[in-house]
């Protein structure tokens, strides 16, 4: 490997964390990410190839990116996503390839991905009730996805995190059904705020958010000996109740008390950079790969990205809203287009 100096920012941030968007298809429509139609997906030509992808992250991996985290839409509906994994998980420089998924499919690759060298695997799941679970994803699967989460557990994926997109007047009542889990089973359950990225869907409704801190102080009610515990950078406010085998976390996703910390690089499945989940700006890599661009060329792109990076969403929302400067002008409303 020919290591090239870390990626920087102008705040003196360093990127090791990578999140790599393979698809912006789903096979679920929850309400806070899409319509039911689905939003406008791009045509397969736009959307990057498995060794367009797996040429990035080499080049990522020689800029000091040690986390690789593959996300869509929906990964598992990539025919090719083992193969992603195992050549993500082979790059010199990548220490840890994980998953972002709904856990439909996952037992279909469950075994090949970790044989893969999966390290990780995050399933979304916001409610432990079944009619629940098809009002906000208008689609059966809650055995699917629980039997699921088991399955990456005893299969011994080293982590194993649930993640929660928290809605007052939906799930907020299942805070502690969820927090329970952590009891039994050596898993992270993650409460995420909720953010407009939705496609116009329920924000607009009003009332559903619920503030970090507000699900802090629930938690701490419900656990009055809870101590802290290390996590990740996303896992701002991280807990582990006594005698709990798992560990219980609150995502600052919208009030955006983790941006001081961020180590994060975004690639979309078309093939854009994006500095920031709240920018619009993006920074193409599709058609410089696709008409011969050498691997400096590459790293000039993430270089400009970087050093263009705001110092946190908020930054990063207001100069966007005044400037669209997208390649291609596209303007994306949901998390599945985004990567999450
Ligand atoms: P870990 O590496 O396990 O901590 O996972 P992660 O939280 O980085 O990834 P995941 O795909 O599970 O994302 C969980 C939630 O965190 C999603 O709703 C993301 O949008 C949110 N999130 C991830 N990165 C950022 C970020 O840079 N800024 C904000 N505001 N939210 C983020
Ligand atoms: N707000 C917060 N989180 C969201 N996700 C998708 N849309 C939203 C939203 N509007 C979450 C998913 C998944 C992660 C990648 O992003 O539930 O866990
Ligand atoms: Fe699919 Fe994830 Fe969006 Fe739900 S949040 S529709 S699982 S991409």
């Amino acid at each position: 490997m020919n290591p090239l100096p870390p990626l920087l920012d102008s705040y003196g941030r360093t990127f090791d964390y990578a999140r790599i968007a393979v698809t912006e298809k789903c096979n679920l429509r929850c309400t806070y990410c899409m319509p039911e139609e689905g939003v406008d997906f791009q045509g397969k030509e736009k959307i990057l190839q498995s060794d367009e992808t797996l040429r990035i992250i080499g080049i990522l991996g020689r800029m000091g990116i040690k986390k690789i985290r593959f996300t869509g839409g929906e990964p598992l509906v990539r025919k090719d996503i083992v193969e992603l994994v195992s050549g993500a998980a082979a790059t010199p420089g990548v220490k840890a390839v994980h998953l972002t998924t709904n856990g439909i499919l996952f037992d279909r690759y469950a075994q090949s991905l970790l044989d893969a060298g999966l390290t990780g695997v995050n399933i979304s799941l916001d409610t432990l009730d079944a009619e629940k679970f098809v009002r906000i994803t208008r689609r059966e699967g809650l055995d699917k996805v629980s039997q699921n989460i088991k399955l990456a557990l005893d299969l011994g994926f080293p982590r194993v995190k649930i993640n929660i997109v928290l809605m007052r007047g939906f799930n907020e009542g299942e805070l502690k059904n969820f927090t329970e889990l952590t009891r039994d089973h050596r898993l992270t359950v993650r409460f995420i705020e909720f953010m407009p990225f939705d496609s116009h869907q329920i924000w607009e409704e009003g009332g559903h958010f619920a503030s970090a801190d507000s699900l802090v102080k629930q938690i701490e009610t419900l656990y009055p000996d809870i101590q802290p515990a290390p996590g990740t950078r996303t896992e701002h406010h991280i807990f582990q109740a006594p005698g709990h085998q798992g560990k219980i976390a609150v995502i600052p996703a919208f009030t955006r008390s983790l941006c001081g910390n961020c180590s994060r690089i975004r690639v979309t499945a078309d093939g854009n950079i994006r500095n920031c989940l709240y920018s619009d700006k993006e920074y193409g890599l599709r058609e410089l790969i696709r008409t011969g661009g050498s691997d400096d060329e590459i790293v000039a792109v993430f270089r400009k990205a970087f050093a263009e990076k705001e110092k946190d969403g908020f930054e990063a929302k207001k100069t966007s809203s005044a400037q669209k400067v997208s390649v291609e002008d596209i303007v994306r409303v949901s998390m599945t287009q985004i990567g999450g």
